[in-house]
């Protein structure tokens, strides 16, 4: 089965090692309020946690039931009864995924860059819209 563009371009990032360190370099400094709340993390776990999260949300963007459902669980996870994440930062968690994957994805063009952007805007509305 062919993947999406997305997840292909997903997968080359994956390759390389530093990827995700560039993507939690990149948010933890877009707002001032972001880093503070990742003080005390275990970011080799978070690491697993979070690549299992993008690959949910782009399963959600298939409209995969699978995906629609861990999405669920994280919209749970980060409401205002337990994280607490404001609505007004997922924007941040956005940008900083898209400059991670700019910078690790040899293939990257506007073209990808318009398919990510729609794959991860449908992913933070549908956790965003249960906050
Ligand atoms: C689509 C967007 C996002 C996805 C898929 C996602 C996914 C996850 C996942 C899978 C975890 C592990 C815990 C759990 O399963 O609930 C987690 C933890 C966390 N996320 Fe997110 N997240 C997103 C956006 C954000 C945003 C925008 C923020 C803050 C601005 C944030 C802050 C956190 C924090 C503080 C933790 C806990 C870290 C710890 O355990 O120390 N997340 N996220």
């Amino acid at each position: 089965m062919a993947l999406s563009p997305v997840m292909d371009s997903f997968s080359r990032c994956s390759v390389n090692p530093k990827f995700l360190d560039r993507f939690y370099d990149i948010f933890l400094s877009s707002n001032p309020t972001i880093a503070p709340m990742f003080k005390n993390t275990d970011f080799a776990k978070q690491k697993r946690l979070i690549r299992a999260g993008i690959t949910m949300v782009m399963m959600h963007a298939d409209g995969n039931k699978t995906g629609t459902q861990a999405l669920d669980r994280i919209a749970q996870s980060h409401g205002r009864h337990n994280l607490n994440i404001a609505p007004s930062l997922y924007p941040y968690w956005i940008d900083s995924l898209i400059k991670a994957v700019q910078e690790c994805d040899p293939q990257w063009d506007g073209k990808l860059e318009v398919e990510w952007r729609a794959a991860l805007r449908k992913g933070t509305d549908h956790i965003t819209a249960q906050y």
